[in-house]
């Protein structure tokens, strides 16, 4: 039995789902594991209504064992692109045959297009995060001291990004000091446990922590935030201990929410050729969360 991307008919015996040849759509998907509560077909769908694209965009969770077949047979059933997501980035790099330079440097891509036997892999994450901070907070980066909790993949996926915006320092904390200290120094700036933060106020602190999804609060000095500082949790949903610490120590809280469509407005963008505006759907999934 098969599962049509397209009509999401399930199909027995027949070469094809009848669907196809009526429904002329470019298919992609989001693969993950878990994947069911992704937010990414909904944003897509949005993207391709408000620019006229005629595409279809699914969740397809992957066996955690499974995801290079699962890919391989979504490309041969036509498949045009896919996003990749926890905890499948770094395995889609070495699938991908050619990689942007911005994933390269992440060392992970959550962005494939597929041409042919070309597997084009990208990284959107830090664009995405940049361009929430930069366009939708109205928080220019150059120039400011920027302080990024935790060494792993969510930090590395966006350091690449954030360094570019010519920010003057850039500090790198870890609960296990050694590991920003290295990933640090990969991208030419400095890292260590959170008791090395430097004693200086941070005009943006940014969670790249899973310590949100523990509930936990990262170790931080009280007098982290500068005047008018910016902390943003790179989780959504609902308001995490970094967020209600930074919010009783004054700074400008942000949640993820907005990096999740930036991040999902690239990929349609390299996919697509057209780079869908975000205001209108991020009020509204904002709206639905009650954030
Ligand atoms: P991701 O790909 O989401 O970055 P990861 O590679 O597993 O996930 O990294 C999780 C990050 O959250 C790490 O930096 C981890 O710190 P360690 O390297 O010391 O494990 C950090 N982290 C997880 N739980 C945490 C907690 N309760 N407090 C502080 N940091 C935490």
């Amino acid at each position: 039995m098969h599962h049509c991307g397209a009509c999401r008919v399930e199909w027995f015996e027949l070469e094809s789902c009848l669907c196809v040849g009526i429904i002329m759509t470019d298919r992609y998907a989001v693969f993950g594991h878990p994947i069911g509560h992704s937010k990414s077909p909904r944003i897509h769908a949005a993207f391709a209504a408000q620019t006229g694209q005629a595409v279809t965009y699914t969740a397809i969770e992957a066996p955690l064992d499974g995801f290079a077949a699962a890919l391989a047979a979504f490309r041969v059933e036509g498949g045009r692109g896919a996003n990749v997501t926890v905890p499948f980035k770094e395995q889609a790099f070495r699938l991908a045959t050619r990689l942007s330079g911005r994933a390269a440097r992440a060392g992970a891509v959550n962005t494939l297009a597929f041409n042919g036997d070309d597997i084009y892999g990208d990284n959107t994450d830090g664009a995405g995060l940049v361009r929430d901070l930069t366009q939708n907070l109205g928080v220019a980066l150059a120039g400011k001291r920027i302080v990024v909790l935790g060494a792993g993949g969510a930090t590395r996926g966006v350091l690449g990004p954030l360094l570019a915006e010519r920010p003057a320092a850039v500090f790198v904390a870890n609960r296990t000091a050694a590991k920003a200290v290295a990933l640090a120094a990969e991208f030419g700036c400095v890292g260590g446990g959170f008791a090395e933060i430097p004693l200086l106020p941070f005009d943006v602190v940014i969670n790249a922590t899973a310590a949100s999804l523990a509930g936990e609060l990262p170790p931080l000095a009280e007098n982290v935030f500068a005047p008018g500082a910016t902390a943003y949790d790179m989780m959504y949903g609902r308001e995490t201990p970094f967020m209600a610490f930074a919010r009783a120590h004054g700074a400008q809280v942000a949640d993820g929410l907005g990096m999740l469509v930036e991040q999902a407005a690239e990929a349609f963008a390299l996919w697509r050729g057209v780079h869908p505006e975000t205001a209108s759907l991020l009020a509204s999934l904002r709206a639905e969360l009650g954030a």
